[in-house]
């Protein structure tokens, strides 16, 4: 089995290397050993459907017994969220600047950064939905399939960013609040009973006040949840995975800086598609590179664990095949 089998499992790398087939394998590897698994897929160029021929959706379907797939579906992700911050950017702004709130984030779609914000707090909810030992989890691991480095190590970081994002927002709520309720309090609007009484009613402007901390608070709880599980070397692990070339082990060793960086543990190092040792003048060539490349990679990532798969001869992208490596794991 894979070293540091985490509850929550990140698989990353560069464009191509693997991810997908080992994340795959992963999970099949940990249901027929008796585990639940929710498999998800953060990268736009979904594959999982594939390997099974089954349509996949932004839900979990249930293909195997134990196990999960889900694929996460960036653009209605980004629609959801829009909406959500336009509804609370509307009830915060007064009515003539609704017209403006929605241009402002039409012209947010595209923005850099909000897909990945979409992207996150849809993985905040995926994880937050249900891992852990206790009998009341929905599965024992969630493991995602990841989009090629750099999104991923970008993504990772932000927890901490939209949380002190939305820290700010309600700290200008605050003073707000108290700005209002001076003012009330000077008009002689407000009695003895508590803030959000005026002349024996529910004030409609605390009420819509609390409203808006309420949003802005449990928007950042997701992100703390979040980041507490990523944080956490007991809950989290990720695995960066490459091929024994020279331009992957770089790479790595980048995404290795950002992760670790993040504060997330990276688990192994997957060396996938390693050539076989069998005397032919092929693949010993090819040996001879990958032994430069892993030498490289020693020096540059000498205390991380690593775990190395072969290069199978046959089409790999089935659910055949998948057994085979889940078995080699
Ligand atoms: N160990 C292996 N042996 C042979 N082919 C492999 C192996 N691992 C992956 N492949 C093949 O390499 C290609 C890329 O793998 P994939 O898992 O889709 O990478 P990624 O998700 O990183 O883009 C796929 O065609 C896959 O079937
Ligand atoms: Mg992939």
């Amino acid at each position: 089995m894979l070293l540091a089998i985490a509850p929550v499992m990140f698989f990353g790398g560069k464009g191509g290397v693997g991810k997908t087939t080992v994340s795959a394998a992963t999970a099949v590897r940990l249901t027929h050993d008796g585990a639940r698994v929710l498999l998800v897929s953060t990268d736009p160029a979904h594959n999982l459907g594939h390997i099974w021929s089954a349509k996949l959706s932004d839900t979990p379907t249930q293909l195997e017994p134990g196990l999960d797939v889900m694929e996460l579906d960036p653009a209605a992700t980004t629609d959801r969220h829009l909406r959500q911050v336009g509804q609370t950017m509307r009830a915060m702004m007064p009515e003539r600047m609704h017209r403006e709130v929605d241009k402002h984030l039409e012209l947010s779609r595209n923005s850099p950064g909000m897909h990945e914000a979409a992207m996150l707090e849809r993985i905040a909810e995926v994880v937050d939905a249900g891992v852990g030992a206790e009998s009341s989890a929905t599965y024992d691991h969630i493991i995602f399939d990841t989009a090629p480095s750099g999104h991923t190590s970008r993504l990772l970081a932000m927890p901490e960013l939209m949380s002190a994002y939305t820290d700010g927002l309600l700290e200008r709520r605050a003073a707000s609040d108290k700005f209002s309720r001076a003012a009330r309090g000077l008009g002689g609007g407000s009695r003895g009973g508590g803030a959000n009484i005026v002349d024996g009613r529910e004030d409609p402007v605390e009420r819509r006040n609390q409203q808006i901390r309420s949003v802005l608070y449990k928007r950042r709880r997701k992100f703390e949840v979040l980041r507490s599980v990523l944080t956490d070397p007991a809950a989290c692990a990720f695995h960066i995975v490459l091929t024994a070339e020279r331009l992957p082990v770089m790479e790595s060793a980048e995404l290795y800086r950002d992760i670790t960086g993040s504060g997330i543990r990276v688990g192994s190092l997957v060396i996938n598609r390693r050539s076989p040792d069998d005397g032919g003048e092929f693949t010993a060539a090819r040996r001879k590179v990958e032994q430069e490349a892993l030498s490289l990679l020693d020096a540059l990532l000498p205390a991380v664990p690593t775990r190395e798969l072969p290069w199978l001869p046959g089409e790999i992208g089935t659910r055949a095949a998948l057994g085979e490596i889940a078995a080699l794991l």
